[in-house]
């Protein structure tokens, strides 16, 4: 039997090179190897405000982000979070053995909420945690491959599995993060200390996934760097090695390798190469997702949704019979 992987992104902005490198390149890679489910949480995307047609919009698109980059509908299930309404049932339940204290130490919330002012944070965004959780456990999942930041939240989904368990009898799986080292982190081009965020309020800090050449070309170009010419990839410059970082990884190159390449070259140099070689991934890609057509990607995203409900329904059907609800 193949281990089961679950993992998911929120369609509430631009995707950017650090989602791909970070979460949706090592998917394509675990799809032959696990049992792979992979969602558009667009339910974790209302928990800060959305305009409506934009979040329809965006969530088909997080859909053609998955496939272009090489996702098979073949291998995976592909589905909308709010098509499977089982997340938000058991998410409910794990509310009710979720403590208060477990969610107010929520980095994510406690940084998203510091943005508006937690006054101005909703529920839903307070409850973000327990909604992932119930993603994860509803799917017997034992690996998510994601991005370090998301962590904690899965540490959460391990404490719920267990404190179910022992409550109510065996249930859930506790799950892993599955995190891989490179990549794990990339970080904003104006800033080596942040990462590549698309909430961030400058553009030139990451290189969306629907950048085009010349602009590109232009963040490369403008992307900090540090003091110095030679090309080296040490914690010493931060900045350069989270350049390096992304040159590796989308060329499958060792950074010594890239090193020794640029051996004499200046910082121009290598950023030059960087930029030709983010378009020669984003060229092929964006000409992949002008290929997709709605209807298409609609049709995958429904069968998917058909393939991965049974899953939802029995587990849930379980957890209402341990708790003690009439079914
Ligand atoms: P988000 O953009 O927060 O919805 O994240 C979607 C996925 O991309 C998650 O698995 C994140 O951990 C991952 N991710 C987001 N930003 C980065 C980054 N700068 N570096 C690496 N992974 C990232
Ligand atoms: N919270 C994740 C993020 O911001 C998205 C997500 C929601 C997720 N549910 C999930 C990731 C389940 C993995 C598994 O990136």
């Amino acid at each position: 039997m193949k281990k089961r992987i679950f993992s998911g992104i929120k369609p509430s902005g631009d995707l950017h090179l650090g989602n791909y490198l970070g979460a949706i390149k090592n998917w394509v890679k675990l799809q032959d190897e696990y049992d792979s489910i992979f969602c558009v949480v667009d339910m974790h995307a209302i928990t800060v405000p959305q305009e409506p047609e934009m979040l329809r919009k965006r969530a088909i698109e997080i859909a053609k982000i998955y496939l272009a980059c090489g996702i098979d509908p073949q291998k995976c299930s592909i589905f909308i979070q709010s098509h499977i309404s089982e997340h938000a049932e058991l998410a409910w339940i794990l509310n009710t053995i979720t403590k208060i204290p477990e969610l107010e130490k929520m980095t994510q919330f406690k940084d998203k909420s510091a943005k508006n002012g937690r006054e101005s944070a909703s529920v839903g965004l307070f409850d973000y945690p327990v909604l992932m959780a119930s993603d994860i456990l509803l799917y017997n999942t034992q690996l998510v491959p994601v991005g370090e930041d998301q962590l904690q939240h899965i540490e959460l989904a391990r404490t719920l599995a267990k404190r179910f368990n022992k409550r109510f009898g065996d249930t859930f799986f506790a799950p892993e993060a599955y995190i891989q080292k490179e990549g794990m982190r990339i970080m904003a081009l104006d800033n080596p200390n942040k990462k590549m965020s698309k909430s961030s309020q400058t553009e030139n800090s990451y290189i969306s996934l629907s950048d085009n050449a010349d602009i590109v070309r232009r963040k490369v170009k403008k992307a900090v760097t540090d003091s110095g010419s030679e090309i080296v990839y040490s914690d010493e410059k931060l900045a350069l090695k989270n350049l390096i970082n992304i040159y590796s990884l989308l060329e499958n190159k060792m950074p010594k390798e890239i090193e020794k390449t640029f051996t004499g070259k200046k910082y121009a140099d290598f950023k030059t190469e960087l930029a030709e070689v983010i378009i020669k991934f984003l060229q092929p890609f964006q000409k992949r997702m002008m290929d997709l057509s709605d209807n298409k990607v609609l049709k995958i995203l429904e069968d998917g949704a058909k393939k991965t409900r049974p899953l939802a329904k029995k587990k849930l059907e379980e957890v209402k019979k341990k708790i003690g609800f009439v079914v």
